[in-house]
């Protein structure tokens, strides 16, 4: 079964979002494989049965600042709060890595970008990481604005100052910003109130080490050409 006709088995808003099917479109070609994937925001578990019924090889964990005591099998579902780093660490600990990390917790923007620069490095390459209900970006009380579409700490804006981190310069520009994350985001999808994070080396085409040319190399160049 696509994960289409699953979703129709368990209520979660990821069904009448629209985002089951991009689910579909993005996960299918990671349906059968041996994967560690964490959910953060588990709420009554439905997205996990989902991705439980869908992924038969895949470790899936899910996370959320309350306490589930309700059980899903083959299932992990731990207490913990997305933006505690030292809860964070725990799951490295025991997961090392993952594939597929979808953040689907509290929206806040602080939260979002805090889970995202823990956990990113430890996704693995063509992983892809997954963040949610991006209409909270233009809500106030989610650390977003309506008004100010370039609100530095929205959530939306930090996903799209990433997309500079995919067109980062190898060459030593004096001016570029650098980023923790240059050469490690292969491409960002973004639809309606979701985006698809989508990490593996980028190649910098224009920029390898045969053409390389240093900020030295031009100023030289440029001298010489004077006389
Ligand atoms: C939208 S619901 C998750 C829905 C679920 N993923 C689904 O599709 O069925 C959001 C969940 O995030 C949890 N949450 C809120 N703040 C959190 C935080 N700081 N850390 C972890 N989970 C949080 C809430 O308790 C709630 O259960």
């Amino acid at each position: 079964m696509n994960l289409i006709e699953i979703g129709k088995k368990y209520p979660s808003s990821k069904n009448i979002s629209g985002f089951i099917q991009l689910y579909e479109k993005y996960f299918s070609s990671l349906k059968n494989s041996k994967i560690n994937i964490l959910e953060i925001g588990v709420e009554g578990g439905d997205s996990l049965r989902i991705w439980r019924e869908y992924f038969t090889n895949a470790n899936i964990c899910g996370i959320d600042i309350d306490k589930k005591d309700f059980k899903i099998d083959n299932t992990e579902i731990l207490q913990g709060d997305q933006s505690d780093e030292n809860f964070l660490k725990t799951l490295i600990d025991k997961y090392k890595n993952f594939d597929i990390i979808i953040d689907d917790g509290s929206h806040q923007a602080k939260h979002i970008i805090a889970s995202f620069k823990f956990l990113f490095p430890y996704l693995n390459n063509n992983g892809i990481y997954v963040i949610e209900d991006l209409q909270t970006s233009y809500f106030p009380r989610y650390g977003g604005s309506r008004i100010n579409l370039n609100k530095k700490k929205s959530s939306m804006n930090f996903i799209k100052s990433l997309t500079d981190t995919i067109n980062y310069e190898k060459n030593d520009r004096p001016f570029y910003k650098k980023s923790n994350f240059d050469g490690h985001i292969k491409s960002i999808y973004f639809h309606q109130n979701i985006a698809f994070i989508n990490k593996g080396e980028s190649v910098n085409y224009f920029y390898n080490e045969d053409f390389k040319e240093t900020f030295v190399d031009k100023i030289k160049k440029l001298i010489s050409n004077l006389f």
